[in-house]
């Protein structure tokens, strides 16, 4: 019966979108269904979480993401839907079908409230902890005492699974565990180490729902760098991206680039074309930034970051704030010049003001930063 209600809801859904012009009925949790642990027609996206310590117990810490929301219905209304609306921005999806459907997949997701997933992490301590239970609109973050881990920096699996009847259904994600100090290095991920054309929204939904990913030529190697150099740095990706498109980013970075927790947005979707508006929305990640970099030196608050971003929006700024506000947790700052941003002297001079300038640099070509000593201070 349920079903049935949900396939009708989808079907309406699907239909109104491929209208375009008229807005689907907002993605409303289904309330009617009963709370709890996961049902089998629930799915959960279980985000990797940074861990740190708590106390002087060698107690640790995660901040736990979730996002729990009912089964794809794998219908042909909804491949239609999206591909017409890609398509209508003039875009050509020749042989990339499957990538739009991966990526679009968790915008039409139907979200689940009320759910709580247990969870265990690999060589802590504690037995499995509950958390939850995920909002109305399906989304959980959390910070969760995971017990006594041993050693202070290490990557361990954490599986969460749904108790009772359904204990096997199991949900994987990764912990990655690293000390209070020693270095951070928090990377934005579009037109700093993806080719994202964030500057040109038809390009940008191209490089979002179409194209295979690709990296900035010479930051793999970057990247390779100082991860060998900083002495097991703790890597973070803090991304304007919204969590939908957080399992194909996932895909793309730890295919190239050191791995590390990937921080998304929250972006509740009404309808298709603010999907569009909001994916290419002009810089209102400032804010947004200097919050999750604070939240992170609060997990980490001896570690000296280094922070990467770009010219496109506003990383320049965001990045200065903070080290305005903790110029002792600031190692180095990079921001990668992109063609057609504002790139003009003034603007990083206006960004940095107050920033020592042997903490920052801006760059066009990843081998004018690729032979510097960062782990000494060495930033330009
Ligand atoms: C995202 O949503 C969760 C759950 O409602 C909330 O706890 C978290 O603070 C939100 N994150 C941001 C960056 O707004
Ligand atoms: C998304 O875009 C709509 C307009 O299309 C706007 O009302 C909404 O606030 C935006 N949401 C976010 C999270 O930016």
């Amino acid at each position: 019966m349920h079903s049935q209600r949900l396939i009708q809801f989808v079907a309406i859904t699907a239909i109104t979108s491929s209208v375009f012009a008229n807005p689907v009925p907002p993605r409303e949790p289904i309330d009617n269904l009963p709370r709890g642990a996961p049902l089998v027609t629930d799915e959960v996206l279980l985000l990797d979480a940074p861990a740190f310590q708590t106390g002087e117990g060698g107690e640790w810490t995660a901040s736990v993401r979730m996002f729990t929301h009912i089964r794809q219905v794998q219908s042909k209304i909804i491949s239609k839907a999206v591909t017409t609306a890609i398509e209508a921005l003039g875009i050509e999806i020749g042989d990339k079908v499957s990538n739009v459907l991966e990526r679009s997949k968790l915008f039409f997701a139907i979200p689940r409230g009320g759910i709580s997933v247990d969870l265990d992490v690999a060589g802590c301590g504690s037995a499995s902890m509950r958390v939850g239970e995920t909002s109305k609109m399906g989304l959980l973050e959390r910070s969760a005492g995971i017990g006594a881990c041993s050693g202070s920096s290490s990557v361990r699996s954490i599986s969460g699974y749904a108790p009772g009847f359904f204990k096997g259904r199991s949900f994987e994600a990764l912990i990655f565990q690293s000390p209070p100090s020693g270095f951070g290095i928090v990377s934005d991920v579009d037109d700093t180490i993806k080719v994202s054309h964030v500057l040109d929204k038809k390009k940008n939904m191209q490089a979002i729902f179409v194209d295979d990913h690709e990296v900035v030529n010479g930051m793999p190697e970057f990247y390779s760098k100082l991860d060998g150099e900083l002495g097991n740095p703790a890597w973070f990706y803090l991304t304007g991206s919204p969590y939908q498109l957080y399992p194909s980013l996932r895909k793309f970075i730890f295919e190239a680039y050191p791995k590390g927790p990937i921080i998304t947005k929250n972006l509740t979707v009404t309808d298709i074309p603010s999907i569009f508006q909001n994916l290419s929305d002009e810089d209102i990640f400032g804010n947004y930034k200097v919050t999750q970099l604070e939240k992170l030196r609060r997990f980490y608050p001896k570690k000296k970051f280094i922070t990467i971003g770009d010219s496109t929006q506003a990383d320049p700024e965001a990045y200065a704030e903070f080290a305005r506000r903790y110029p002792d947790s600031i190692q180095c700052i990079f921001i990668r010049k992109v063609e057609d941003a504002d790139n003009r002297e003034e603007r990083f001079r206006e960004a940095f003001v107050e920033v020592p300038e042997s903490k920052w640099k801006v760059f066009t070509e990843p081998s004018e930063i690729t032979e510097l000593d960062v782990a000494s201070g060495q930033c330009s």
